[in-house]
């Protein structure tokens, strides 16, 4: 079993299958914040503290949303399927590899780029080199949990542009799942 940890979530990779929980530190802090206002007579100054905590863990909330929206409506193939996704967890598909490095990552962020249009307006994280993993089948996404944060979201991206993206990432093409 491994345990890796990204900003919003934390996947528990095991027989197979990575267990993908959004991050419950944010809600504890919340609460221990607020015992120890509780015991300063302070409790008023806790709402905006919670507010910030509270975005942060429904970042971790709307990575798996997006994240298992973004397998069913595209079921593209450099995508690591996603089986089930209960909002607090979602269950995929253990992707093997390596990592990329940042300058692998760059090169191919530019492949993606002239071969597609819009790549700009996508939200840069989704191309953060450990989302993705390298192995014999490609360049597969481990995280496509895109926040919609940028112009364009990275299902739109992947609708518009699917046969592009895969030419570049699934060299040699990968049997279907
Ligand atoms: N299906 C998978 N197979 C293998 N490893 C995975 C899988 N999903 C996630 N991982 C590993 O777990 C790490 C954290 O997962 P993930 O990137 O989904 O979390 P996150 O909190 O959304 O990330 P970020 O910090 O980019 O917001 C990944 O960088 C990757 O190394
Ligand atoms: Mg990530």
């Amino acid at each position: 079993m491994k345990i890796k940890r990204g900003s919003t979530r934390v996947a528990i990779i095991c027989g197979g299958f990575a267990f993908k929980f959004c991050r419950i530190s944010p809600l504890l802090n919340i609460v221990k914040r607020g015992v120890k206002l509780l015991f300063r007579n302070k409790l008023s100054s806790l709402p905006l503290y919670a507010g910030m905590r509270w975005n942060y863990f429904t970042r971790g909330l709307k990575a798996n949303i997006y994240e298992y929206q973004c397998w069913k409506t595209t079921k593209a193939s450099f995508l690591v399927r996603t089986y089930a996704s209960f909002y607090f967890l979602n269950i995929q598909k253990e992707e093997c590899g390596q990592e990329l490095t940042q300058k692998e990552m760059s090169e191919l962020v530019d492949a993606i780029g002239h071969k597609t249009k819009n790549i700009d307006y996508v939200d840069p994280h989704c191309f953060a080199p450990d989302n993705f993993v390298k192995n014999d089948r490609g360049y597969r996404m481990v995280d496509y949990g895109d926040r919609n944060s940028g112009t364009l979201s990275l299902n739109e991206f992947i609708k518009q542009s699917q046969r592009e993206i895969a030419s570049v990432l699934c060299n040699p093409k990968p049997p279907l799942d």
